[in-house]
C-alpha cells in the first residue's frame, strides 16, 4: 500500500504579487513532493492563497478596488506562478472560497463548544503587516520585533484560551522532538512557550473583510485562525474519514521562519481545543536576502521569480534556491552566484558529461546502447557509486535538499574522473571492446543520475531520459539497466552555457 504524504505550503497573502520568497517555499515543497512521488508515495500537495483581513483589506483600498476584485486577481498571479516554476500542487486553495469558510466557521463552532472561546474585550498593540498582536514588552523603539508599524487597537474581541495549552504543547515538544524542525527553532518555540502564553484575541470588528464569527456577525474570524484551518479546509474537513483520514496525520507543514510561532504554537493549540489530531511536522526555513538587504517592496530590491525561469530556465532557478543554501539557514541571493553555480554544476559537470558519452555514443557506436565486456574494478567502482537511494532518502526525509544535490553531484564528478582517465576515445582503433564496456558504463551511470535528479530538474532529467530512450514506466527513483543495441536518438545539449 502506498505510504500517504502530505506537504503544504504556506497560503500567501495577496497583498502583493509572488517574489523568489514566495517560489522558494514552493520549490521546496514541490521537489519533495516529487521525490515522494517517485518513491512510490501517495502525495498530496497543497498551495494557495491567504485572501483575508486587513492587510489585504487595505491594499485592494489602496488599488481602488473592491477586496474581491482584487483578491481574484492577485491570487491569480500566484497561480501563474506554478507552471512557470515548474511546480505540481494537487491543489490550489483560496480563503474565499465557500468549502473554507464552511470549515472555519466549524471549527470555530467546535472550539465554543469545547469552552475555548470566550468573549471579552482586546486592547493591545497590531501590527497590521503581520497580522499579529504584540506585547507592550515585545516592542522595540514603538515598533514591533519585525520592524512593522504597530497601532493601538481596543474593540470588543473573541478570545481563545491559549494560556491553558502550554502545559500540553510543551508535553508534544518533549514527547515528539521531530515536530519542529530544525532543532535550533524547535528550541527557539520552546522558550517562547516556556515564557507563559496569553489568551489569543481571535476576532475583529473594526473591518468587514472576513469570515464572520458565527452567530455574531459583527465580528470577523481572525485572518489567521482563518488562514490556518486552509490545510485541513483542503482535505475536506469537516468530514473527517476520507482525505483527513488518510492525509492529516502525514502532515509536513513548510514555512519560512517569519511564521513559526503561527504554526508551532497557536494551530496545534486550535487542533488540540478542537480534538483534533496535529499534523506531523513543521519545518521552518530560512529567510533569503538580496545583495545583503532584506527583500522588500519599499526597498525595491524584490526578485521576480518570473523573469528569472524566463532568463535562466525553471531548472536553474530550482537548482541553484535549493543547492545554494542549505535549507533551514538563510541566504543571500546574488544574480552572479546563480550564473556562476548554473556555468559549474549544471553547464560544466553535469551537461557536458550527458553531452560528451551521448554524442561520442552516436558517432561510435552506431547510435545503439553499446554492448559491455567483463567490468574491471574502475568500471565496477562507478556503477557502484550510484548505489546511493539509502542516502539520498535520508536527505529528503530531512528536507536537506542541498545535500541531496551534493550528493548526486559526488556522482556526476567522479563520472567525469572516470572518463577523463579511461579515455575511451584513446580506444577507438586498438580495443572497440574495452571502449564500449566504458561508454556503457558511463551511459547506464547517467541513467541512474537523470532519475535522481528528477525532483530538482524536471525538464533537463525528462530530456537526458528521453536522450536514453527510457520508457517513461522506467523512471521511478531506480529503473532496469540500460539494454545494449536499443537504438538513441541524436543527442541535444541540456544545459547550454549561460553568457550574459
Ligand atoms: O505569512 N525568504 O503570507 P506571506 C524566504 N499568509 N521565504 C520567504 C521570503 C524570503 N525573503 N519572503 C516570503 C503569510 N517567504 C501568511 C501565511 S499560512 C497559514 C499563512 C515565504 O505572503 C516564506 O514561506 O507573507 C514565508 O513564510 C511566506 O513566504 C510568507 O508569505
Ligand atoms: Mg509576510
Amino acid at each position: 500500500m502506498a505510504q500517504p504524504f502530505y506537504i503544504t505550503t504556506p497560503i500567501y497573502y495577496v497583498n502583493d504579487i509572488p517574489h523568489i520568497g514566495h517560489a522558494y517555499t514552493t520549490l521546496a515543497c514541490d521537489t519533495l513532493a516529487r521525490y515522494k512521488r517517485l518513491a512510490g508515495d501517495d502525495v498530496y500537495f497543497l498551495t494557495g492563497t491567504d485572501e483575508h483581513g486587513q492587510k489585504v483589506e487595505k491594499a485592494a483600498e489602496q488599488k481602488g478596488l473592491a477586496p474581491q476584485d482584487f483578491v481574484d486577481q492577485v491570487s491569480q498571479s500566484f497561480r501563474d506562478l506554478i507552471p512557470a516554476i515548474n511546480a505540481t500542487p494537487d491543489d490550489f486553495i483560496r480563503t474565499t472560497e465557500i468549502r473554507h469558510k464552511q470549515a472555519v466557521q466549524h471549527l470555530w463552532d467546535e472550539l465554543v463548544k469545547q469552552g475555548a472561546i470566550y468573549l471579552g474585550e482586546y486592547s493591545g498593540w497590531y501590527a497590521v503587516r503581520d497580522e499579529a498582536f504584540y506585547g507592550e514588552g515585545e516592542l522595540v523603539n514603538g515598533k514591533a520585533p519585525t520592524g512593522a508599524d504597530v497601532e493601538w487597537v481596543t474593540e470588543s474581541s473573541y478570545f481563545f484560551r491559549l494560556s491553558a495549552f502550554q502545559d500540553r504543547l510543551l508535553e508534544l515538544y518533549h514527547q515528539n522532538p521531530g515536530f519542529i524542525a530544525p532543532q535550533s527553532r524547535r528550541n527557539e518555540v520552546m522558550r517562547f512557550v516556556e515564557g507563559g502564553l496569553h489568551d489569543l484575541s481571535i476576532s475583529r470588528t473594526s473591518f468587514k473583510w472576513g469570515v464572520t464569527v458565527p452567530n455574531d456577525p459583527k465580528h470577523v474570524v481572525y485572518v489567521w485562525l482563518d488562514a490556518l484551518t486552509n490545510y485541513i479546509t483542503a482535505l475536506e474537513y469537516p468530514d473527517q474519514g476520507g482525505n483527513f483520514g488518510k492525509y492529516w496525520p502525514h502532515a509536513i507543514h513548510v514555512v519560512g521562519k517569519d511564521i513559526l510561532r503561527f504554526h508551532a504554537v497557536y494551530w496545534p493549540a486550535f487542533l488540540m481545543a478542537a480534538n483534533l489530531p496535529l499534523p506531523k511536522q513543521i519545518f521552518a526555513h530560512g529567510w533569503w536576502t538580496n545583495e545583503g538587504e532584506k527583500i522588500s517592496k519599499s526597498l525595491g530590491n524584490t526578485i521576480d521569480p518570473i523573469e528569472l525561469v524566463q532568463t535562466f530556465g525553471a531548472d536553474a532557478v530550482r537548482y541553484f534556491l535549493l543547492r545554494e543554501v542549505s535549507f533551514g539557514q538563510d541566504g543571500d541571493f546574488s544574480r552572479q552566484q546563480l550564473i556562476n553555480r548554473y556555468n559549474s554544476d549544471l553547464a560544466n559537470a553535469y551537461g557536458n558529461l550527458v553531452q560528451r558519452v551521448l554524442s561520442f555514443i552516436h558517432k561510435s557506436c552506431d547510435g545503439v546502447v553499446p554492448k559491455p565486456q567483463d567490468l574491471q574494478e574502475s568500471d565496477q567502482d562507478l556503477l557502484n557509486a550510484c548505489m546511493i537511494t539509502t542516502q539520498l532518502e535520508t536527505d529528503m526525509e530531512a528536507l536537506a535538499f542541498h545535500k541531496y544535490a551534493d550528493h548526486a553531484w559526488q556522482i556526476i564528478a567522479h563520472a567525469n574522473r572516470y572518463m577523463d582517465e579511461q579515455k575511451p576515445w584513446g580506444l577507438k582503433t586498438t580495443d572497440v571492446p574495452r571502449m564500449h564496456t566504458i561508454l556503457y558504463a558511463l551511459a547506464d551511470t547517467i541513467r541512474q543520475i537523470a532519475l535522481l535528479t528528477q525532483p530538482l530538474l524536471p525538464v533537463a532529467s525528462a530530456a537526458i531520459l528521453d536522450q536514453l530512450a527510457i520508457p517513461l514506466d522506467q523512471r521511478k527513483l531506480v529503473g532496469n539497466p540500460l539494454k545494449p543495441g536499443t537504438p538513441l536518438p541524436e543527442p541535444k545539449g541540456v544545459f547550454p552555457r549561460y553568457v550574459p
